[in-house]
């Protein structure tokens, strides 16, 4: 494997995620933990990440010990910096911080095989090495940076970032030293990471039992296949009725999850809806939302003997924004994705898919032959039509809102672009229009169609959707919905408009 020794870098899963594109296998050690070992692992090379500090505010000799081996090291960055230091360079704070795209004019040296003369890199730092340590030669500079990149033997130094999309030949660069400098073997695959993952939940849970929030969604499917194979009966997948979901959704998860796991359905819709009645702000919802969830959620765990731990479906963007590193098993977030589960659970968290991006789950979805509408699935809010109904959530609103937005998906499947569009639902207004049908003056409610693009969810457009989806679409939910006798579209972006309206 080829092992990345993270200095606190935002783009440390990046690399590791860089090299299994290579079909290397990846693991990440903390600087903080004893370095030695590095010695019990299999280590084929090893990538120093980037970091915020600076090298001289720090006594390197701690890190001596990682260029102690045979295994060639790649530095990038601070990771550079550090080699350099260690071994009697130096390194300077600069005058301005470098930042952004940079032109390089590379030297001769395999890790730059099959790269031009000269491309773009992205720089992203404040020192930088002014003398390279005796023996090491420069390979490559920019304009600004002299020493951009420097080799010593089998250790090569970059100042830029191969892992980032903004440089190019990055992931050329990253391959080179992954199967030209250290001729890692090409073992990382799906399988392999699931049988990982299994023999580790099933050394860390043993013999007491762990249950699984199952939201229906794609990450939380796959986290709990995964332990379901570690732990068989064991894994107790949880998943809530809130009378929220959209048409035949609770009995399409279980149907699908119930061969897969040990799955206890819960029937609260009749409690989610008593709560919110006469409910009409959308925070509100939210919150009272929220809160049953936990009470539900507490409640099974007491049900269950010997419970100690919780899977969780968390991918790496959800680590990064909850600024948490590596680590095999911490206390539970107080913010979570299915509603906020309470400290006071005292359950230990187990994220298998917590080093993996979104279209790496969905592959490994496909591995695990999960139904091919899960792995499509869209995103769905843990508040689900509450927050799509604009006001206060009854019954009869749901049920209107359930045919439209059921009427939107039949359809919104047979579009050419399906995959590409973000969401695509129906929201429910609390309006009154007056229409006629059948000579009879109508005051029925307004439906409206919404259809985003996104990357992340933080900012989204709103799709071209062609005109005759939306006049087949308009159509069917009038006939077909009683209570709905206008339909109209939503074309606002977000920002300045969220995706939800609520
Ligand atoms: P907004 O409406 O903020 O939505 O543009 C961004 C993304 O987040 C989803 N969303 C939620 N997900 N609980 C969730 O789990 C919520 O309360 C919630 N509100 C919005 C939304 O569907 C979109 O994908």
């Amino acid at each position: 494997m080829i092992v990345v020794v993270d200095f606190g870098s935002q783009y440390t899963q990046l690399i590791a995620r860089r090299i299994r594109e290579c079909k290397v296998y990846s693991e990440i050690v903390s600087c903080l933990v004893d370095l030695s070992v590095l010695d019990d692992m299999n280590v084929e090379g090893i990538v120093l990440s980037g970091g915020p500090g600076s090298v001289y505010e720090v006594d390197t000799n701690a890190y001596r010990h990682i260029f102690s081996g045979t295994a060639p090291v790649l530095g990038i960055c601070y990771g550079m910096q550090l080699a350099a230091q260690v071994f009697g360079g130096k390194v300077r704070k600069t005058k301005t911080r470098e930042y952004g795209l940079a032109r390089l004019t590379r030297r001769l040296n395999p890790l730059f095989s099959g790269v031009p003369r000269s491309f773009n890199v992205w720089m992203s730092h404040g020192d930088v090495v002014v003398r390279v340590p005796e023996g090491s030669r420069v390979i490559a500079s920019t304009e600004t940076t002299p020493i951009a990149a420097l080799q010593m033997g089998t250790f090569h130094g970059l100042q830029f970032h191969p892992e980032v999309r903004h440089t190019q030949y990055g992931q050329r660069i990253i391959r080179n030293f992954v199967s030209k400098i250290c001729d890692a073997r090409k073992t990382w695959s799906m399988r392999r990471f699931v049988d990982e993952e299994v023999v580790r939940i099933k050394k860390t849970v043993g013999r007491d039992r762990a249950i699984c929030a199952i939201s229906g969604g794609v990450d939380s499917t796959v986290a709990g296949t995964i332990a379901a194979r570690a732990l068989g009966k064991n894994l107790i997948g949880v998943f809530v009725d809130n009378g929220l979901l959209r048409m035949n959704e609770r009995e399409e998860v279980k149907k699908s999850l119930s061969a897969i796991m040990n799955l206890r359905v819960i029937d609260a819709r009749a409690r989610f809806l008593d709560r919110l009645a006469g409910i009409n702000d959308a925070e509100k919802k939210r919150k009272i939302i929220g809160h049953e969830f936990i009470r539900i959620f507490e409640a099974e765990a007491r049900r269950v003997r010997d419970v100690k731990y919780l899977v969780q479906g968390t991918l790496y963007p959800d680590v990064i924004e909850s600024g948490k590193g590596i680590g095999p098993a911490d206390v539970i977030k107080s913010h979570h994705n299915v509603g906020g589960l309470p400290k006071k659970m005292h359950l230990k968290i187990i994220e298998p898919l917590r080093m993996l991006f979104k279209d790496e789950v969905r592959a490994i979805a496909r591995y695990l032959k999960l139904p091919r509408s899960f792995i499509d699935r869209k995103p769905f809010p843990g508040p689900g039509l509450a927050v799509r109904i604009v006001g206060v959530v009854n019954p009869a609103r749901l049920e209107m809102l359930r045919r439209a937005d059921q009427i939107i998906s039949e359809e919104a499947h047979k579009l050419k672009d399906y995959r590409d569009i973000w969401q695509i639902f129906a929201v429910l207004l609390p309006l009154g229009s007056v229409g006629v049908m059948g000579d009879k003056r109508t005051y029925d409610s307004v439906c409206a169609i919404r259809a985003v693009s996104s990357d992340d969810g933080m900012t989204a457009d709103w799709v071209r959707l062609p005109h005759d989806f939306l006049n087949r679409v308009a159509r069917r939910v009038v006939n077909e919905v009683k209570g709905i006798n206008r339909v109209v579209f939503d074309i606002t972006s977000k920002p300045p408009a969220t995706i939800e309206w609520e």
